[in-house]
């Protein structure tokens, strides 16, 4: 029987964080990390994960939609399979460790399982998600979806900034939209996932421990919003009888502002608007921008979208504008894993480590996982809780911690999910 490990140590860090430098420079913008979904970047990026997928002992294959998976065998062949990964696609100028940590500390669990010559009763499968972020198509969590059945045509007519959809990038990239229920794992194929990630919060590092254990993911809503006025003469249309798009728009993202304010658990953002035409002696005539709200309460999404809805109609209707908006996405609040959980916090502990239960206000795979398997989350501490930001951070004792817990948790969830509770 193998013995976790305590030993405070950064030998599995030191190598990850090296390869999460490595991975970094795959961007699309140079002196930045911008990875979108499908971008000659993230496409090269899944290549470099794929050999090293290949170079841990894994086969390896992309799927229609660009996800990679690469396989382990477990002691049986063909044995269902315990599933570590996140996404590899980011946000605009991001930090690297948002999703690329559980990719590449997922690799670094089966290189070990490789290196001791060590198979579980499961395979081990490793996955690379892709379009997590919805940094460049409406929807996010899409390539985990498609796991799960959860992609309809709608979602893969989704378009990008220049007008391109899915499918057609899909296209060009070498991939198949039309083969996305392909991308479906029959029940029972993948047993449980696990996924390592940033905390993206403040609470571990303010408490002074390492890791958590995931208790569920926040609901969420995406809307996008369209205020029409009328564009006009910026020096000759007096105050009074504009119909100005922005200044409607303005006040619409104070009222959402409030509105988050009024309830304990909800957040929001508007973190994309265009105003147009966008010119500086123009009164603009036409203002898009975007609200994500989240909750682990669906009840109080359901009452906060209600509430807005009314508010932004109120606020054009005073204002004399148009107003459209539509929701394109709600992901319900998902509890995870009580099997996961408890592997997970076995396993912080047995790594030497004061187990904490955290919920996560961030979506993730995961939660989308879970509508499929048992699946959960290992939170590890970033500093000052940053993330979407060039300035994540994570010590390299820290990576090795994140690396060793999720080995652990990984032969502790294959035991108690073969029926054997004490691995
Ligand atoms: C992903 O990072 C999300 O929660 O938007
Ligand atoms: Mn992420
Ligand atoms: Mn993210």
């Amino acid at each position: 029987m193998h013995q976790p490990v305590t030993a405070k140590s950064d030998a599995y860090g030191a190598s990850l964080l090296g390869r999460l430098d490595e991975l970094a420079v795959f961007s699309e913008v140079e002196g930045q990390l911008t990875r979108r979904y499908l971008s000659p970047a993230h496409l090269a990026a899944n290549r470099q994960v794929a050999a090293w997928m290949q170079a841990a002992g894994l086969r390896v294959w992309t799927d229609p939609l660009f996800s990679v998976f690469g396989r382990y065998e477990g002691r049986r062949p063909n044995a269902p399979a315990i599933m570590l990964g996140s996404h590899l696609d980011t946000v605009l100028d991001a930090g690297r460790y948002d999703g690329a940590l559980g990719v590449l500390a997922a690799i670094a669990v089966v290189a070990e399982l490789s290196r001791r010559g060590e198979r579980l009763e499961h395979a081990v499968e490793v996955a690379a998600f892709g379009e997590e972020e919805g940094s460049r198509f409406p929807t996010h969590i899409l390539t985990s979806s498609a796991l799960i059945g959860a992609v309809g045509r709608d979602l893969l007519e989704g378009r990008d900034r220049d007008g391109i959809t899915v499918s057609a990038a899909l296209a060009a990239a070498g991939g198949n939209a039309e083969a996305h229920l392909d991308c479906g794992r029959r029940p029972g194929e993948i047993a449980a996932y696990l996924e390592l990630h940033i905390e993206q919060g403040p609470v571990l590092e303010a408490r002074g421990l390492a890791m958590a254990a995931v208790t569920g993911i926040n609901g969420s809503q995406r809307l996008a919003v369209t205020v029409s006025g009328t564009a006009g003469h910026a020096g000759t249309v007096p105050m009074v009888q504009r119909r100005d798009a922005l200044t409607a728009a303005s006040e619409m993202v104070l009222a959402l502002e409030r509105l988050a304010h009024s309830e304990a658990t909800l957040v929001a953002t508007v973190g994309q608007i265009a105003a147009l035409p966008g010119a500086q002696n123009v009164i603009p005539g036409k203002v898009a921008f975007t609200i994500d709200m989240r909750s682990p309460c669906d009840d109080v999404l359901a009452r906060a979208a209600k509430a807005l809805a009314l508010e932004l109609e109120q606020i054009a209707a005073r204002r004399g504008v148009h107003l459209e908006a539509a929701t394109y996405q709600t992901n319900a609040a998902t509890p995870l894993s009580p099997v996961v959980i408890t592997a997970v916090l076995e396993a912080i502990a047995a790594c030497g480590h004061t187990p904490l239960s955290l919920p996560s206000g961030a979506g993730h795979d995961a939660g989308i996982m879970a509508r499929h398997c048992p699946a959960g989350m290992i939170f590890l501490r970033c500093k000052d809780g940053i993330s979407h930001n060039p300035a994540e951070a994570i010590t390299a004792e820290d990576a090795d911690a994140g690396v060793r817990a999720l080995l652990e948790a990984t032969r502790r969830l294959d035991g108690r999910l073969a029926g054997n509770q004490t691995p």
